[in-house]
């Protein structure tokens, strides 16, 4: 769906199209951006013109145009430069496994690697291709370095593909594309010099050296409000039990347990301004952890005694660091998230169903309620969960000023 109040009145798109079958889509995305107020300029590949045409673009746009490093329009003569200067934003919609290989190992011989990497704004890419290409290992190589240094990938969607198949590689919603463009040309640097703590993912409590006790938690969450704090200027840390690749500017403190999770928030709290709680910790842990493969007896149980995790949240005692935490919920969502609110003295609560299976644990989609310690309560729709992470921020920075 497109947001109707997306404005880019004044903002410069420079919006890329590689050699994909959905480059078609691009049309679509150059005239909404047009109408709603953006100078958008159109580069072409040579095998992006393979499917749509300068023609449709130019007249679209009102804009010239570039298909080649050579023949430049500037004022510069320079194009590459001068578009990598004076474009807000770069979104490359579709965005081929060529041009994504390109750009994460640096290449430049065509129009709009070359502009990339001469650019300082921030870059969107938005993959395109068969689910085989994008399940490949050198697309989830580059696709991982690329968020390693603060590309925005707007992941694929699982669905029919052209090949026939159903697959993960459809381009994302050109709806969620938009409202992605319009949230990062209106980031401002509000955290800038903030230290936040972000913590992530589920825990994993050892039972015995092969087997442990976790649960479905991916990350995602963290891991984005992590990004989105670092792309408003803040100095991030995150202590994190998940694995997924993150910007190599965020400092990331790998755990797995809810111990090591706990003894590096409380080292680490001490310099941070704010802490976000996004983590899904286990409340419990094995009393005793066995340090070899417990063996099965025939015919017998295996009885495990659990004893309480630390508290993390409620042990922060620091006075000028703003506490912010997740409740999972799967029933009386509020009310457990008021009463969380209040036992932990946090000055937001985040809280989320966890019983659909279409947000939360695992999905790239989620659906908030916020509450704050002054009683605002504010909710979201079912959204990505970049666009969640963006509101809670949104949140953060009312209580900060
Ligand atoms: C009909 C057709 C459809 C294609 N669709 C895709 C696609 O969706 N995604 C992709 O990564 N490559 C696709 N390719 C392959 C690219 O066009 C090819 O790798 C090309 O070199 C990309 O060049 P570029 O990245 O410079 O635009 C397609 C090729 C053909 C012939």
């Amino acid at each position: 769906m497109i947001d109707k109040t997306v404005n880019f009145k004044g903002k410069k798109i420079a919006l890329c199209v590689t050699g994909s079958i959905s480059a078609y889509k691009s049309i679509s995305l150059a005239s909404e951006w047009t109408q709603k107020g953006a100078s958008v300029h159109v580069l072409l590949t040579e095998s992006a013109k393979k499917f749509v045409g300068k023609a449709t673009f130019e007249g679209i746009t009102h804009n010239k145009v570039t298909d080649s490093l050579w023949d430049n329009n500037s004022d510069s003569n320079i194009d590459h430069l001068d578009i990598s200067k004076t474009a807000d934003i770069i979104a490359i919609v579709p965005a081929t496994a060529n041009i994504i290989s390109k750009i994460a190992r640096g290449a430049c011989d065509d129009i709009i690697s070359t502009t990339v990497i001469a650019t300082t704004k921030p870059v969107l890419i938005a993959p395109a291709m068969d689910g085989n290409m994008y399940d490949h290992f050198a697309v989830k190589t580059n696709i991982d370095t690329l968020k390693e240094n603060g590309v925005i990938i707007m992941e694929p969607e699982e669905g029919y593909l052209a090949s026939g198949s159903f697959g993960k590689g459809r381009l994302q919603d050109l709806g969620n594309i938009s409202n992605e463009i319009n949230r990062i040309l209106g980031i401002e640097n509000e955290l800038k010099d903030i230290k936040i703590l972000v913590s992530a993912g589920g825990t994993k409590e050892p039972i015995d050296s092969v087997r442990y006790i976790g649960n479905r938690s991916s990350g995602k969450m963290g891991h984005l409000i992590a990004e989105e704090g670092l792309m408003r200027g803040a100095d991030v840390t995150l202590v994190s039990s998940s694995n997924l690749v993150t910007a190599s500017k965020i400092n990331k403190i790998s755990v797995e347990t809810a111990e090591e999770m706990a003894r590096e928030i409380k080292t680490r709290v001490k310099d941070a301004d704010c802490i976000i709680m996004a983590a899904a910790v286990s409340d419990f842990t094995p009393e005793i952890k066995v340090d070899r493969k417990i063996k099965k007896q025939s015919g017998k149980n295996l009885e495990l005694n659990l004893k309480q995790t630390p508290d993390i949240l409620k042990s922060i005692q620091k006075n000028n660091c703003i506490k912010v935490g997740f409740a999972a919920e799967t029933e009386n969502h509020l009310n457990n998230g008021i009463d969380k609110l209040k036992a932990k003295n946090l000055d937001m609560v985040v809280i989320n169903d966890v019983s659909s299976k279409k947000i939360g644990f695992e999905s790239d989609y989620n659906q908030v309620k916020m509450i704050t310690k002054d009683g605002n309560i504010s909710s979201t729709e079912i959204e990505p969960k970049r666009v969640i992470a963006g509101k809670i921020l949104d949140e953060l920075s009312k209580i900060i000023k």
